[in-house]
């Protein structure tokens, strides 16, 4: 059941995220339309490729996949790597320029920066043959991709509650990916202290 509904909410995330191109960035994303009108390559990089790379996240983690198809898992992972290298500089401007404020900029801007410099780290640990290097750091980099999912669960509840939008938004730049990074250090601790016991 766990399975599904991971599965549900990082493949219905991606595919709602690319809803700009059945009706338009005006339409379909309101509030950050003028990043489309103002930079165009980094906004659409970064919302056409954000999408690739979370709608990969299931299948890397899919343990069958990984074990009997391994290029595959090779093959995907390299499109992921592009994808969050690309999107997370397109990202980054946005983070950049945003006008959501300087606490929503700063959030944002750390995320892109440590996106893509855990998913280099656990590509170049892939790479170099280093496996326990690639799992701890690709569990890094998953817990930061599926910021895209805990920003869009956060963004109604905080509506819901009622809460003034602007202090909601940034703090939610930061909540979307704060906890999810510490639950994952919290992951490789356990792994590694299973380990260490056996
Ligand atoms: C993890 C690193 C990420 C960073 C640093 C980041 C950063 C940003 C920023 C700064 C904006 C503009 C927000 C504004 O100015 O108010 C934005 C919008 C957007 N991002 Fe990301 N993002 C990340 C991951 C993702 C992922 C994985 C997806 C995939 C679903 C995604 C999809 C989108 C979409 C669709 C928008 C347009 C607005 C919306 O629909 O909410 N982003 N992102």
């Amino acid at each position: 059941m766990r399975n599904v509904v991971f599965w549900v909410l990082c493949m219905g995330v991606a595919l709602v995220s690319w809803r700009f191109l059945i009706a338009g960035v005006e339409l379909t994303m309101p509030t950050v339309a003028y990043h489309a009108t103002l930079r165009p390559l980094a906004f659409f990089t970064h919302v056409g490729l954000a999408p690739v790379a979370l709608a990969l996240v299931p299948f890397q983690l899919w343990r069958g996949l990984r074990d009997r198809h391994r290029a595959i898992h090779r093959l995907l992972g390299r499109v992921y790597g592009v994808a969050v290298l690309l999107s997370g500089l397109g990202g980054l401007w946005l983070a950049l320029t945003t006008t959501a404020g300087p606490v929503a900029a700063a959030g944002f801007a750390l995320l892109a920066v440590l996106w893509v410099a855990t998913t280099a780290a656990g590509i170049r640990s892939a790479m170099a043959g280093n496996l326990a290097g690639h799992r701890v750091w690709m569990i890094r980099s998953i817990a930061l991709t599926l910021a895209a999912v805990t920003l869009r669960l956060y963004l109604p509840v905080s509506m819901v509650a009622g809460l003034e939008f602007a202090g909601a938004y940034s703090a939610i730049a930061w909540l979307c990916w704060v906890p999810n990074l510490l639950i994952a250090e919290f992951l490789i601790g356990r792994r590694s202290r299973l380990a260490a016991v056996q």
